[in-house]
């Protein structure tokens, strides 16, 4: 187990490396947003939806199978998401990039939490819940306040079929080009950051191991080990909000910024 001097330790190489590396890398998954009140994905199991398999309500199949319990399920995620806020691991990471060389930042989170934040150019992996559009003639939908509460999802105003959320379901490709874009990133990357992923949805959770195959340092942000740890080559362990202000600051006291 590690002790508070070693992991104090650890934080500080960890900051030293990160004011030394020209490119770097961060993943982030559910867990940066947990602090926002957003409940991570494999903790979504609460009250009403604790009987539903999110994983089936995230795919083509569930939509087809019932429009309206996956129109609603993602509607209650989109309302919470009106009410969150970025926290201090989205801020933290919107200031690595000012200070970092370069910064590719990518997330398996379809909230908007980083942009927010003030990161710019942020790779939405599993796609954006803030835009909807025509499952049938892929149209964008502008969502009304009246479709946020509706029970069914609302039809397409050109063609009629039924509109959905602008996500990556179980079994559908990532958006074009994205996954080439940060598998290059990790693959050319002096620091690979992986922050509050469990890290079992492929492709995004090979990332980290692609880093390390190519020579980067991999480091890992959680607050409990994960099915990716294994590819880290330092696990600091903790709330992002905590973990990665205090990062930062290291950072700065460095010198290095
Ligand atoms: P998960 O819900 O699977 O995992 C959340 C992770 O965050 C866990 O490893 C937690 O230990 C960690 N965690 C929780 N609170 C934290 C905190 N405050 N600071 C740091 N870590 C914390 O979410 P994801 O790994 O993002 O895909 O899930 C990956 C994908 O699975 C999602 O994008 C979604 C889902 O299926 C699709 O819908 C396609």
């Amino acid at each position: 187990m590690t002790t508070a001097p070693e992991a104090q330790e650890q934080l500080a190489e960890v900051a030293r490396l990160l004011a030394q590396a020209q490119r770097v890398v961060v993943l982030t998954g559910a867990g940066i947003s947990a602090e926002s009140g957003i409940a991570t994905f494999r903790d979504a199991r609460l009250g009403y939806w604790s009987q539903f398999d999110p994983e089936a309500l995230a795919s083509p199949e569930g939509f087809a199978r019932d429009p309206g319990l996956v129109w609603r399920w993602y509607m209650e995620r989109y309302r919470g998401l009106l009410q969150a806020q970025p926290n201090r691991g989205h801020q933290a990471l919107a200031a690595l990039a000012v200070n970092t060389p370069q910064l590719t930042l990518a997330t398996q989170n379809i909230d908007d939490l980083h942009e927010r934040a003030g990161s710019r150019a942020v790779l939405h992996l599993h796609g954006s819940l803030n835009s909807f559009r025509c499952q049938r003639c892929k149209r964008p939908h502008l969502l009304t306040s009246d479709e946020q509460h509706s029970v069914t999802p609302p039809s397409c105003l050109t063609c009629g079929a039924l509109v959905r959320p602008g996500v990556v379901w179980f079994g559908e490709m990532l958006p074009d080009g994205m996954l080439q874009t940060v598998w290059q990133a990790a693959r050319a990357c002096d620091l690979f950051l992986v922050v509050g992923t469990s890290g079992v949805v492929m492709p995004a959770a090979a990332l980290p191991e692609v880093a390390r195959n190519a020579g980067a340092t991999v480091v890992e942000v959680n607050v409990t080990p994960s099915e990716v740890t294994s590819a880290a080559h330092h696990f600091l362990k903790g709330k992002a909000g905590a973990v990665l202000p205090a990062l930062l600051e290291l950072m700065q006291h460095s010198g290095h910024n």
